[in-house]
């Protein structure tokens, strides 16, 4: 099996309601978790993860990671969704703030976020949660939606806790 993950079609253009998101995502998180089991390659698990949570969360349209490349840059890692920014330093945007102080950073309208990178100028919202490895920040993960105010905090949560499981432990391979 090698086929994602088996949700319904859930059309793009249009903002699903919280509740409705949240049940998609909850019923997608254990089908995540099996495909992910067993894989220790951080790169295997971003790309991965890149491609379902785009299944999952079609209220995206930039799904992905931003690794971490030097003391305080970003490079872009795999993602899904229209070309984006290929560095992002840690004093600029929302990639940069949640690299800088290692806490998710949900923002509901990126045009009150002082140093927003518009990399898409569609994008409306954005959640970043970063990847924290035995302490070291090693990635970010990004998500963008043309939707103001997309992501909820039900769904920070739970991306969240993946996010720590699947990359802060020992045998990850960097
Ligand atoms: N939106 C991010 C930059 C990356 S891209 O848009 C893909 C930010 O402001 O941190």
């Amino acid at each position: 099996m090698s086929e994602g993950i088996d949700l319904e079609e859930l059309a793009r253009d249009v903002l699903a309601p919280e509740n409705v998101r949240l049940d998609r995502l909850e019923r997608a998180l254990p089908q995540i978790r099996s495909v992910l089991e067993g894989e220790d390659d951080a790169v295997a698990l971003q790309a991965s993860l890149a491609c379902l949570l785009w299944e999952a969360m079609p209220q995206t349209n930039w799904c992905g990671f931003y690794r971490r490349v030097g003391p305080a840059m970003l490079a872009v890692g795999p993602y899904q969704g229209k070309m984006g920014c290929l560095r992002v330093a840690f004093d600029r945007g929302v990639c940069g703030a949640a690299a800088r102080t290692q806490a998710v950073q949900r923002v509901a309208d990126v045009q009150a976020f002082a140093g927003h990178v518009a990399c898409d100028d569609r994008t409306r919202s954005e959640l970043v949660v970063p990847v924290v490895s035995q302490g070291d920040l090693r990635a970010v993960l990004d998500l963008d939606s043309p939707f103001l105010d997309a992501f909820g905090s039900e769904e920070s949560a739970l991306l969240e806790a993946l996010i720590r499981e699947t990359f802060d432990r020992p045998g990850v391979v960097w």
